[in-house]
């Protein structure tokens, strides 16, 4: 006998089944309790609604778990790379060497950008930020490839994802460059996914830049470790406007768009300005404690805090770990990093975080490498956006593939006037 729950409102009583999921989460399922009991429920920031059935990530908040396609995200990241990952996480399985050569290719195949597409660069102000440009040209990549708009076929999504995951570094670092004012750098067949990245950002005319392959390893990390985090706010985002049947370019832009929130994506580079204030005015860890805690500031401990992790992230564990490889590995010190984990041991010791069961999340200490490899902070959360890019694919693929799929449309309880007459309205207008 499957389990029930037992609701009684408004004089009734019913019964609505409960769905239960590979680790055993639980799930009331309300899709009968209007018709049942003419309520609906109410659940502001969706902290307690499940939108989705999902076979793409497993997260356990209360014990600080992320699984990509069932396995333990501190294996991927130490066993697989970046394009594998994503792989995993869009198809569900690794790749086969055939299949991995196919894929590798079709990325070669897609990493330039229509030359009228490069030349939109010219019409942003070199000042724009790069947030702002990533969710225009990955919009615009629907007017330049029409013919990957039927949503249903598999072939058109297979080629528009490889697109999209290919071109998006391209885009990346064509708006750093022209942010500088730099010639842009083209990708090159020859160079892997991360480090053709990196050669687009930094190389020039005038020096002979080569990525450093630790450098290479560390970036492509944190790609991994950004590539899915199962219904986050620009992933539901992706599904919610994939669930209209827009096509799959413009519900990730979609998901861009929302990621730029400080309160989302945007923290790794509000966590970085954060940290340098934090040293330029010489703060003590105790004065910046203590704003955290002051109800009468606005003041957040950035890159603290998750809806869902009620422990460790694990992902911030894992690049923690990285970063002193990482600076050690360049010969440099950063003195942010010290202040971060200054900040970390007081906040953890502090019963402020401790009671609200706050953490440092993923971009508590992202941001330290991004530094250190000549990431300008304003390109942060692109990055993450490149990390997050096969996540988002997935969770597209998923809504579209769903048998059940049907539009997303939330009610709402209604708080405003009642009604009233248009006479009555302007009478209240002070003439
Ligand atoms: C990401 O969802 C995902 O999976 C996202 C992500 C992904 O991979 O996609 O993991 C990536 O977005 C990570 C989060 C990055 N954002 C930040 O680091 C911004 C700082 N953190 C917070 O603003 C906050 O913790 C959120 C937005 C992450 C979560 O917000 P919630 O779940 O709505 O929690 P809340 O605002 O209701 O806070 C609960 C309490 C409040 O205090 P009280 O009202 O109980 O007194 O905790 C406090 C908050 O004031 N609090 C913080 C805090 N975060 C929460 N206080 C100080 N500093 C913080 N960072």
């Amino acid at each position: 006998m499957s389990e029930t729950a037992t609701i009684t409102v408004g004089g009734k009583t019913v019964e609505l089944p409960v769905i239960t999921g590979t680790e055993n989460e639980k799930a009331i399922d309300i899709a009968k309790l209007r018709a049942l009991t003419g309520c609906i429920t109410f659940d502001d920031g969706y902290g307690n609604t499940g939108s989705c059935l999902s076979n793409i990530t497993f997260i356990d908040g209360e014990t600080g778990i992320l699984r990509y396609r069932g396995i333990d995200i501190a294996e991927v990241a130490e066993k697989s790379d970046f394009i594998e990952t994503a792989m995993l996480v869009i198809n569900g399985k690794f790749p086969t060497s055939a299949e991995r050569r196919a894929f590798s290719s079709l990325i070669v195949e897609n990493e330039l950008l229509h030359e009228n597409m490069r030349v939109q660069f010219q019409g942003f102000p070199p000042t724009a930020h790069p947030m702002a440009v990533l969710t225009a040209m990955i919009n615009a990549m629907s007017c330049f490839h029409p013919h990957l708009m039927e949503i249903h076929d598999d072939a058109q999504f297979h080629e528009a994802a490889a697109k999209l995951l290919s071109k998006v570094r391209t885009i990346a670092a064509f708006s750093y460059k022209h942010s500088i004012g730099e010639p842009l750098i083209y990708p090159t067949a020859s160079r892997g996914y991360t480090e053709n990245f990196l050669h687009m950002m930094f190389k020039a005319p005038n020096n002979d830049y080569v990525p450093d392959p630790d450098v290479v390893r560390a970036l492509d990390l944190l790609f991994i470790l950004h590539a899915d985090h199962e219904q986050n706010c620009s992933t539901s985002t992706v599904r919610m406007v994939g669930s209209s049947q827009a096509n799959l370019f413009t519900s990730v832009s979609a998901g861009v768009s929302a990621l730029w929130g400080k309160l989302h994506g945007g923290a790794n580079q509000a966590v970085l300005e954060m940290l340098e204030g934090i040293h330029k005015r010489g703060d003590s860890i105790e004065s910046v404690i203590a704003k955290c805690k002051d109800k009468n500031s606005d003041f957040r401990l950035m890159g603290f805090g998750h809806r869902v992790y009620k422990n460790f992230d694990p992902r911030a564990k894992i690049i923690k770990a990285a970063c002193d490889k990482v600076l050690s590995k360049l010969g440099k010190e950063d003195p942010l990093l010290d202040i971060a984990k200054q900040l970390e041991a007081a906040a953890l010791n502090d019963s402020y975080f401790v009671d609200r069961k706050l953490y440092p999340n993923v971009d508590f200490y992202s941001g330290i490498i991004m530094r250190a490899i000549g990431i300008p902070t304003n390109m942060f959360t692109v990055l993450f956006a490149i990390g997050r890019m096969p996540g988002w694919i997935a969770n597209w693929k998923e809504t579209r593939d769903n048998a059940n799929a049907r539009i997303y449309r939330p009610r709402q309880i209604y708080m405003g006037a009642a009604k009233r007459s248009y006479e009555e309205a302007k009478r209240e207008v002070i003439q």
